[in-house]
């Protein structure tokens, strides 16, 4: 999925009057303009497109698939979901993989990037019930894919946790660590020998603050400061744990890359705030950093501004120890440069601001940062009210990855936009062009980019968005018995990209 607006409130603050911020040029129309030498991507290069299995697959209680954990919440609360819909049964794309097959080649994208369902493949979260079923369903998608020389890329954990687990929990929990290290290890045993692209957890950052900060996603717990920042520590936690297994058990001789698909927007800010670069890298800290630095970082740990903030927040809200640990020797050691590649969901930008005094609730993300994020009201606004199209950032923080991380391998996990369905999708393409071209530019900039997927395939499940928001390339006929996957113009534009490998 993507970036959800949960963090907080944006304030729409009218920057015409002002002198444009250094960071960023005039005319910010959803374009950008080619840099570089090189106009045509590497022919090493690939394109993909990526879903989710909760957002598609449907059959949510199917062939011995257990609960999960947006399955109990959106069948007890569908007042939650803005159409009140779920994802039972989704695009049906457990049982129409066929047809997502047929857009897939249509598209000729060179990887496609799935997850697989948790609790459909260990429906009790442990590995005494494999199910066989779903190992054949996974199985089949991965040979067909291959079969079409479309290189299979597999997300682990896409928010979609096997309830068992929540019952005791959930991320906050540190067992989850030795569950997910488990079910990791069935999934390099199980698909490694053809899988060679694995992404351990989506975008911890955006489950776990609605999960267990502000409650707007499952289980809904409101501790915000505290529990959010739990499963925040767990997740890289079991992402590290699951990198370590991989290289000591099967690397060798499967010879796969592995690594986390972190979410973040870049971060702006007014020339003349005072100590304005300390605001950009305070913001990024605090949002890209705080899973990105443990483990490709120096420090082999939270970003030393995070750590000091919440230590001497929590020292002067009375606590006897901080709500954010910093991480011990020994998983220092586990964590750091625990990924072969960086994966990237990036859909859109911020300005950021210091609050004076701080705001939001005590504790939490927002009192400890002390940032206050802003949007700039001349960018184009998606359908999604926290998605516009900056694709500068994008750029920028490439070139901030290169810089801070030792040129790091990224893949773009995802990247995408949405409106309300239409085939005739023209801000679609703006935005697909313009990314695509700020791929292009940090490419030839030096920066290490390889994979590029879009989000989504196909229009689908978007959380709390219901069917509101879409984000596919092709349009999912909810109505419709067949559940037809009908291109939109966006759709045949990505593929004259794929095929030329530049932009036109
Ligand atoms: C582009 O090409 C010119 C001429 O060959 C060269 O001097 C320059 O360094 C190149 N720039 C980049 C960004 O590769
Ligand atoms: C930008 O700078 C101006 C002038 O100092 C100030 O009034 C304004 O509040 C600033 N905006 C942000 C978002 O920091
Ligand atoms: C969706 O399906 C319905 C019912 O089959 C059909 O009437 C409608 O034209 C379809 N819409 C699109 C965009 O294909």
């Amino acid at each position: 999925m993507r970036e959800q607006h949960v963090l907080l409130l944006c304030l729409f603050v009218s920057y015409a009057s002002i002198t444009k911020s250094r960071y960023f040029d005039e005319g910010d129309e959803c374009k950008l303009e080619h840099k570089g030498n090189y106009s045509k991507f590497p022919e090493d290069f690939s394109f993909g497109v990526s879903t989710a299995a909760y957002q598609v697959e449907g059959a949510w209680n199917e062939d011995g698939k257990g609960p999960s954990n947006w399955d109990t919440y959106t069948h007890l609360h569908p007042e939650r979901i803005d159409d009140h819909s779920n994802g039972d049964e989704a695009a049906e794309s457990y049982h129409r993989f066929d047809q997502d097959l047929v857009a897939l080649k249509e598209l000729k994208v060179n990887f496609y990037r799935f997850s697989i369902s948790w609790p459909r493949v260990l429906p009790f979260a442990d590995t005494r019930v494999q199910n066989q079923k779903a190992i054949d369903h996974y199985n089949m998608m991965i040979d067909k894919l291959l079969e079409n020389n479309i290189e299979p890329m597999v997300t682990m954990f896409h928010h979609d946790m096997p309830e068992e687990l929540t019952k005791f929990g959930g991320f906050t929990n540190d067992i989850v660590i030795k569950y997910f290290h488990y079910y990791a290890d069935f999934l390099f045993k199980t698909f490694g020998d053809r899988v060679k692209k694995w992404i351990t957890f989506n975008e911890p950052f955006v489950y776990c603050i609605p999960a267990y900060g502000n409650a707007v996603f499952p289980p809904m717990i409101h501790a915000p400061g505290v529990a959010d920042y739990l499963c925040m520590d767990n997740t890289l936690k079991a992402h590290a744990s699951a990198y370590r297994l991989y290289k000591a058990k099967y690397s060798n001789y499967q010879k796969g890359k592995v690594g986390m698909a972190i979410s973040s927007r870049f971060y702006y800010t007014n020339t003349t705030d005072f100590g304005s670069e300390d605001i950009v890298d305070r913001a990024m800290q605090y949002s890209f950093g705080w899973f990105a630095h443990p483990i490709y970082g120096e420090s082999g740990n939270y970003p030393f501004t995070v750590i000091e903030d919440i230590t001497s927040n929590s020292m002067k809200e009375g606590l006897a120890w901080s709500r954010l640990r910093p991480l011990s020797l020994y998983w220092s050691k586990i964590v750091k440069g625990s990924g072969d590649f960086l994966g990237l969901n990036y859909y859109s930008s911020h300005f950021a601001r210091m609050a004076e005094p701080p705001e939001g609730e005590i504790p939490s993300w927002e009192h400890d940062s002390r940032l206050k994020l802003l949007v700039d009201k001349t960018w184009k606004r998606a359908k999604s009210d926290w998605l516009y199209c900056v694709p500068q950032g994008l750029e920028d923080i490439l070139k901030w990855i290169r810089d801070k991380y030792n040129n790091i391998e990224v893949y773009i996990t995802e990247n995408g936009w949405s409106d309300e369905g239409k085939l005739d999708d023209t801000d679609r393409i703006d935005y697909l062009k313009s990314h695509l071209q700020a791929v292009l530019n940090a490419i030839n900039d030096g920066c290490k980019v390889t994979y590029y997927s879009y989000w989504s395939l196909i229009d689908n499940f978007e959380w709390n968005r219901g069917y509101t928001e879409r984000f596919g390339l092709y349009y999912l006929n909810v109505t419709s018995e067949n559940k037809e996957r009908v291109a939109k113009n966006s759709a045949s534009y990505y593929r004259s990209v794929i095929e030329s490998r530049k932009l036109s």
